[in-house]
């Protein structure tokens, strides 16, 4: 999920600079500590790591000049284990021979620590990671890219891959299943590897991409390519690349946020990866199993949050009781606090958090703890404030978030509500069929966003139509009520011109009807859903007072463009999973409603990121 860098070349010289440049320039996808690791032809190696900036990094490896012809880096986004020294990448075998880097997550690494533990191998630090080089050691004969391909045959996960070795030295082994990598070589045999283009365009603009599953070994006389599965040498052609530095960011988007939305469906699926138990209909969220038998005993939950986290945490409640039948309350963090909620033994607090640093969060989550309630989080960001104070939570593991909008973070925040509720509805009343079905609909959901995706064009001409108007309503009824929120706040932090609200579409007419005319668009969120009928005739009223309306409604509902000057489709699902496919096409929408405004719309003006006063 982070930032890999790798460098190779015939002769031993100071080939740290080379390390760092490159992980400064991964250092805008954001990290928590960094780390290199470079060896020499005599097969001495040395270790440099850091909890702070890359520039520290650099100082303390300038304090021990050491020549080498070969090095790895990385910048680490924690998804296992603390911000520590000890966490931080590389991480190496018991003799300190073989040494790598890693980007993602390597899903049976309990099973496979449990195992080499008993063999004798040594453990230091509380990473996935360090399972695969204890496993690569076990497996090292003579060759490492044996040892490397015979280890991953054993892992479940994602990774991207560089390791290196002191037993076999002259050569870096890169794999990749679903996080990138991308290598060059010059003609002076000098090898490059990044896990994004942004570190290599000033090194060679001749790349070659991994596909997934693919696994290569580099040296300075060339490279070889194979396929993980078969084994087979692959046949693999440079390709010359037209980036600038800014575009490489990006992975050639435009912007952060269009690559975050893009990435939505990808965020899902790296929430949702190792948690499901298909044949026993069971989500498996590790971080709950050691509170799992207070679970059992509560009758209240409190969901706790701010922004965008806190219409995740909405649509969160209607499953909640819907599903696990566990009565729900959800509050705006900076009301919690000020309020005096009822808590008693039977109740657990949730705080929902990207960022886990944002100020009335933890404040409302100290009053909680004050209450001595059990206190949880859903977080994104591993060590973080909330993820150290709550009693215990479940990561998102969506990786940075660079755009100021959240957009692939609350993607992940549904994913894990869907998952939260399978975990305490299968403790109580929700039956092995019912655990299925809601699971295995969910692992459709990456799909269906992707074809929702296909329609960008679409959705920008929408958008780009919209934009001259400058107040917009949304409406949605039961899981799409906080979904309308979610499209208005998009729509106001991105397209800053536009002023927008978001209501349960049943309230429209106990107020907001009275701005209804040809001047005052209302964007309609109709799935067909349970509450189809009634959300209609909100739009029929509407509709009779000259709005201009935009609805979304499910795939071969025809009848619905009778009624709505726009339509965007979605396809079919559970109504409760629906809101993962209704936000797809509203950040789409804000996004380039924003665009088109000449809007900033990664850094929009007055917000921040994460926002730490109260
Ligand atoms: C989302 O687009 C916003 N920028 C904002 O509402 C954000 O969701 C809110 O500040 C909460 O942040 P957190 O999830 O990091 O706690
Ligand atoms: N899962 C690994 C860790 O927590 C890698 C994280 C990353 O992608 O940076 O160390």
């Amino acid at each position: 999920m982070c930032g890999i860098i790798g460098y190779l070349s015939n002769e031993d010289k100071d080939i740290v600079p080379i390390l760092i440049a490159g992980l400064k320039r991964l250092e805008y996808r954001g990290y928590d500590s960094c780390g290199i690791v470079v060896c020499n032809s005599k097969s001495e190696t040395l270790i440099e790591k850091s909890t702070a900036r890359v520039k520290k990094l650099e100082e303390k490896a300038k304090n021990h000049p050491f020549p080498a012809n070969m090095g790895i880096g990385h910048t680490r986004w924690a998804t296992h284990g603390l911000v520590t020294e000890k966490n931080a990448h590389p991480h190496c075998d018991c003799k300190r021979e073989i040494f790598l880097v890693h980007n993602g997550i390597i899903e049976n690494y309990k099973t496979i620590k449990e195992k080499l533990k008993k063999k004798g191998h040594n453990f230091i630090s509380e990473t996935d990671t360090e399972a695969l080089a204890h496993l690569i050691e076990h497996f090292f004969k003579d060759n490492l890219e044996d040892a490397v391909k015979k280890a991953l045959k054993l892992v479940k996960g994602t990774y991207g891959l560089a390791v290196i070795s002191s037993r076999d030295p002259k050569k870096i082994v890169i794999a990749k299943n679903a996080s990138p990598l991308v290598f060059s070589i010059n003609d002076g045999g000098e090898v490059l590897v990044a896990s994004d283009a942004t570190s290599i365009l000033n090194f060679s603009r001749k790349v070659i991409f991994l596909e997934d599953k693919e696994i290569a070994v580099l040296t300075s006389k060339g490279f070889k390519v194979f396929d993980m599965e078969s084994d087979r040498l692959k046949t693999k052609e440079f390709q010359e690349l037209d980036w600038t530095i800014e575009k490489a960011e990006k992975s050639g988007y435009s912007h952060f946020m269009l690559k975050e939305i893009c990435e939505e469906p990808e965020a899902i699926r790296n929430s949702i990866r190792g948690r499901i138990i298909a044949e026993d209909g069971l989500a498996k969220l590790g971080g709950l199993e050691k509170v799992q038998d207070k679970l059992r005993e509560i009758e209240k939950l409190f969901l706790v949050s701010c922004g965008t986290a806190s219409y995740a945490a909405e649509v969160g409640k209607y499953m909640l009781e819907e599903y696990a039948g566990i009565s729900t309350e959800t509050d705006i963090a900076s009301e919690f606090r000020y309020r005096k909620p009822i808590l008693t033994k039977k109740t657990a607090f949730l705080a929902v958090s990207q960022s886990g640093e944002t100020a009335d969060t933890l404040a409302a989550l100290n009053e909680a703890k004050r209450k001595g309630i059990l206190t949880l989080g859903i977080v994104n960001v591993v060590g973080s404030s909330v993820a150290r104070q709550t009693d215990a939570g479940i990561y998102n593991h969506v990786g940075p978030e660079n755009a100021v909008a959240s957009t692939k973070a609350f993607l992940s925040q549904l994913s894990i509500m869907v998952l939260l509720t399978v975990f305490l509805g299968r403790q109580r009343d929700m039956s092995l069929v019912m655990g299925k079905r809601i699971l295995g609909e969910l692992e459709k959901i990456p799909d269906l966003m992707k074809e929702i995706l296909k329609e960008s064009e679409k959705i920008k001409e929408i958008a780009v139509k919209y934009s001259r108007y400058r107040n917009f309503i949304f409406l949605g009824r039961k899981y799409n009520a906080p979904i309308a929120k979610e499209g208005a706040l998009k729509l106001k932090e991105i397209a800053y011109f536009i002023h927008a609200e978001g209501y349960p579409a049943g309230e429209m007419k106990h107020g907001p009807i009275a701005l209804a005319d040809k001047n005052f668009p209302f964007f309609f969120i109709a799935p067909s859903d349970s509450v189809y009928e009634k959300t209609i005739s909100n739009m029929e009223e509407i509709k009779a007072r000259n709005a201009p309306i935009i609805a979304i409604a499910t795939k071969g509902n025809e009848e619905i463009k009778n009624i709505a000057d726009d339509v965007i489709y979605i396809p079919k699902t559970l109504e409760m999973l629906t809101p993962m496919l209704t936000s797809l096409p509203l950040h789409l929408f804000a996004y380039y409603a924003g665009v088109k405004l000449n809007c900033d719309v990664d850094r929009p003006r007055n917000l921040a990121k994460s926002v730490t006063v109260e």
